[in-house]
């Protein structure tokens, strides 16, 4: 009996190791299948900014998204008012995040930081007004904009 159980045992080790090769294979053939373009190092300027800095800058991004989904559902619910409060609100150009960006602009000695700050919350401001004249084309065409534009920091910039 004992025997047997030892027996099982040494079967499963066996085969979790088998499996753990397995894994260790497919990992190596996916990373030979992939172009030497899609292996490129992180190229983004990094950040030097204090770790609680770094919190904070990413609990507001992630309201940022938030923020984002919420227009994205006013504009799907033809509630053009409501989109264009959420977006003039929470992401309009505003003393808060003038100093904000300013402030991290300063912090890094990155410029960028603040202009592609402003040019993001300014293209807030462009839905809101869009929608705030009851034209949900042009505000949804913003809204692929003001993606674009939160985009082109991330593309620049890492922490
Ligand atoms: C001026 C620069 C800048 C702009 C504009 C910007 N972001 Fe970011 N965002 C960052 C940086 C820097 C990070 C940190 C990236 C990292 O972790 O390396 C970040 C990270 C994030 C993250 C990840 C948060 C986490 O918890 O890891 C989300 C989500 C995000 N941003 C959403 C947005 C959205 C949505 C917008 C536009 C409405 C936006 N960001 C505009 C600079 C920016």
């Amino acid at each position: 009996m004992k025997k047997a159980i030892a027996t099982v045992m040494v079967i499963s080790l066996l085969s979790a190791g088998g499996v753990l090769a397995a894994e260790k294979d497919q990992t190596h053939q996916t990373m030979h299948k992939m172009k030497p373009g899609e292996l490129k190092p992180d190229e983004r300027i990094e950040l030097k900014l204090p770790a609680p800095m770094k919190v904070m800058q990413k609990r507001e991004m992630r309201q940022h998204l938030d923020t984002l989904a919420k227009i994205t559902a006013a504009l799907a619910a033809s509630d053009l008012n409501r989109a264009a409060q959420v977006a003039k609100e929470e992401l309009g150009w505003s003393e808060k995040w003038q100093q904000e960006c300013k402030m991290g602009a300063n912090m890094t000695g990155e410029a960028d930081l603040l202009n592609l700050g402003m040019a993001m919350h300014l293209k807030a401001d462009e839905l809101a007004d869009a929608a705030r004249t009851g034209n949900r084309d042009k505000a949804l065409a913003h809204l692929s904009e003001l993606i674009n534009n939160c985009n082109a920091c991330h593309n620049k910039f890492r922490h």
